[in-house]
């Protein structure tokens, strides 16, 4: 264990000791996640041991409109909400006297479903008499990859990839983040999801491009690998993405077939290109040994190879999670809501859903 992470350990049993009267040193956090299209729970233990990790997803009913439907998410959380808050305990074996906090995400994502989450979280939290943690969804994104690498600490950069989100994240301590670069327009995520529509994929976008991209040729178009002129870390999708429609456009036009395999792969590889351009710049310019991706879109394949690849050029350790802590889950809120925890971080019971919260934002 190392010094840092001791001492912390240390001040939390003091902490524990003296304020909550609880002498265990285990930390076990329930983990509560709703902030877009996924119901989740989770038990952790120690920020890092999952002891459940139930997601109720809700895409196939969103895949009948082509999208998230903000008010359909709402209500499937309110439906799906204690069912996977029981199950979760029931398969971690712990009883909410057992739980020591419970962390929940409170921002960004879409205000009705993050609301779900929150007003459970703080029911639970008053009826159990356990501390409330209010956690930044993004946090937990990054803190996905403790869940799996236990000898990962801060300092280490991140790239942060969703349907929401694409940062370029230094992570300076447990929930300490500088962000480097953010996108202008579209997140990549969403970029993945517009293109997969316009090629007549459908929804979700970045599994499908992701699957048939392997039989897909991705030299075979050349798409614009955008870059944003005075801000090398910041990214630009929207560009790529009306280059594609463009591309198809004028096949119609032409009365010629296109391959969708080939736009899909030769999409994927210029996205792909991008992200790991700007990731590579800020590893050489920051001198960073350690990078860890993150989000919806780090489980693409060909993203995970490109950027172990150039992390190995480069002497860096690359770290990414399996793709059920890459996509939305609670298990990643129950990592984040730990080292929060044990930073002392504690939200009363005026906590409310924040939309847009910042990174870092308390
Ligand atoms: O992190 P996430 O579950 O939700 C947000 O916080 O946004 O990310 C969902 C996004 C969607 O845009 C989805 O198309 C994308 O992640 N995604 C992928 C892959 N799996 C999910 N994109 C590319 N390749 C994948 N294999
Ligand atoms: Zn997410």
């Amino acid at each position: 264990m190392c010094g840092k992470e001791g001492i912390l350990k240390e001040s939390v049993q003091k902490e524990k000791m003296s304020e909550e009267n609880i002498t265990k040193e285990d930390i076990v956090i329930l983990a509560i996640e709703s902030s877009c299209d996924e119901t989740a729970a989770a038990v952790v233990r120690n920020g890092r041991e999952v002891k459940s990790n139930i997601i109720s997803s809700q895409i196939d009913l969103h895949t009948l409109y082509g999208g998230v439907v903000p008010e359909i998410a709402s209500r499937k959380h309110i439906e799906k909400i204690n069912q996977v808050i029981e199950a979760a305990l029931a398969e971690a074996k712990v009883s909410f006297e057992e739980i020591d906090a419970i962390g929940v995400t409170y921002g960004p994502g879409l205000v009705g479903a993050l609301l779900v989450g929150v007003a459970e979280a703080k029911a639970i939290a008053y009826a159990a008499k356990k501390p409330l943690i209010g956690v930044h969804h993004i946090e937990g994104h990054i803190a996905a990859n403790f869940i799996e690498h236990p000898e990962l600490k801060p300092p280490f950069f991140s790239l942060v990839v969703s349907g929401g989100h694409t940062h370029l994240v230094r992570v300076r301590d447990y929930g300490k983040f500088d962000i480097i670069g953010r996108t202008r327009d579209d997140a990549a995520g969403e970029a993945f999801d517009k293109v997969a529509r316009a090629i007549g994929l459908g929804y979700p976008g970045g599994p499908k491009i992701d699957k048939v991209s392997k039989e897909g040729d991705p030299e075979a178009i050349a798409f614009p690998r955008a870059h944003v002129a005075d801000a090398p870390y910041d990214f630009s999708f929207s560009g790529m993405k009306s280059a594609v429609l463009n591309y198809i456009n004028g096949c119609r036009m032409k009365g010629e077939e296109f391959s969708q395999a080939d736009v899909a792969a030769s999409f994927q590889k210029a996205v792909t290109d991008v992200l790991v351009d700007n990731a590579m710049h800020a590893v050489e310019e920051y001198h960073i040994d350690k990078f860890a991706i993150a989000g919806g879109v780090a489980s693409n394949s060909a993203l995970r190879a490109s950027m172990k690849e150039a992390c190995e050029r480069r002497g860096v350790k690359f770290y990414y999670p399996s793709p059920v802590y890459c996509t939305d889950n609670a298990a990643m809120i129950g990592a984040a809501a730990y080292y929060e925890y044990i930073n002392g971080t504690r939200h009363g019971w005026d906590l409310n859903a924040v939309p847009n919260l910042k990174l870092g934002e308390r």
